[in-house]
């Protein structure tokens, strides 16, 4: 037995190479196997005298272990490019992956939009801080009139002849449109509305409105209960019927109150239209003609019709989730229910 035979294994095993698992198995015969060439100089040693005995036990055993570690780090070596080749395997199948998901009150304001745009509406926005001539006076609310307190308003600058403050209704739009649009005029205008309320399951000091307005020559309350209709019938069912009844608002005359059949118990009477069989759901009138002339409409030549409806009241009786603070609070558990889990 010779120290270049121990030397000799040591800077085989030093150059070794694989590529595959099956060439690790091989290495491991050639040296570690029954006629493997470690195994062959563990046999010579058995047969060599005390000196060498003294000599090469030590330095054989470190041969031994150093070649089961190098034939270990082969084999891990192997699983790290397999586990690669997985990850860039295109046809793999996907993991699946939990998305955030649109809130509530974006899936139905984008509905109703979306019906609207089919209608020929395009879609205007304004100012969440507004003053109160576009939110009020332009609308035929007179300064002082008490019909400002039908909202209360939250200020931001008060004491000022046309004070800042936070919308109440996304009407002031209509007011903005007007002014910019020229007639015929065909828009619906969504957004988030402010109002000094005590929160509690029916109100909120946060909500959001959709308005409508639509002005041509000649078009009459037909137009408006048709087009309600029609927008009624795609957001709830082919089967809705509408109902009208008398409203007042400063800015439309004659005004309506909106109802639709109630599409739970299909009028038979249920807790959620507490028995009538019908929903509220909508404001709505034919544009007062002070409202076109404050905006420089001619009222003699024009007229229209306006609409608003409240986002939440809509999203309320298509989910039927009846305490309005689900939709502010952001709880997880609640805005989980309108997600999606997709395979990418
Ligand atoms: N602005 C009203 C509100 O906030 C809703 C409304 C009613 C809008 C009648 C309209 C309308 O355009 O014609 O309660």
């Amino acid at each position: 037995m010779k120290r270049e035979d121990i030397e000799k294994v040591i800077s085989e095993l030093e150059a070794l190479k694989v590529k595959t698992a099956a060439e690790v198995e091989e290495a491991r015969v050639r040296f570690l196997g029954k006629k493997g060439e470690i195994t062959a100089l563990f046999e010579e040693f058995r047969t060599v005298d005390k000196d060498a005995k003294r000599e090469f036990g030590a330095p054989l055993n470190e041969l031994k272990k150093a070649a089961m570690a190098k034939i270990e780090e082969l084999r891990e070596s192997i699983v790290e490019i397999a586990a690669e080749t997985v990850r860039e395997d295109l046809s793999m199948p996907g993991y699946p992956l939990s998305l955030g998901s649109r809130h509530p009150v974006s899936i139905v304001r984008q509905e109703i939009v979306d019906i609207f745009r089919k209608f020929g509406y395009d879609v205007a926005e304004g100012p969440e801080i507004e003053d109160d001539y576009h939110v009020f006076e332009a609308l035929n609310f007179p300064p002082n009139h008490p019909a400002r307190d039908m909202q209360d308003t939250f200020f931001v600058s008060a004491g000022h002849p046309n004070p800042l403050l936070l919308r109440t209704h996304t009407s002031s739009v209509q007011v903005r449109t007007m002014e910019t649009q020229k007639v015929p005029i065909r828009v619906v205008c969504p957004g988030r509305v402010f109002r000094n309320e005590a929160i509690s399951a029916r109100a909120h000091c946060i909500f959001h409105q959709v308005e409508g307005l639509y002005i041509d020559e000649g078009v009459t309350f037909a137009d408006l209960k048709q087009a309600i209709l029609l927008f009624a019938r795609e957001m709830f069912g082919p089967e809705t019927q509408i109902r009208m009844r008398p409203s007042f608002f400063p800015f439309t005359e004659p005004s309506a109150e909106v109802d639709v059949s109630c599409n739970i118990c299909h009028g038979k009477g249920c807790n959620i239209c507490k028995g009538t069989g019908w929903l509220e759901i909508m404001g709505c009138g034919m544009v007062d003609p002070n409202v076109l002339e404050a905006s420089g409409i001619d009222s003699t030549k024009y007229s229209g019709f306006a609409f608003g409806m409240g986002i939440e009241r809509i999203a309320m009786l298509k989910w039927q989730v009846n305490d309005l603070r689900h939709y502010f609070e952001n709880d997880l558990r609640f805005l989980r229910e309108f997600s999606t889990a997709v395979e990418v």
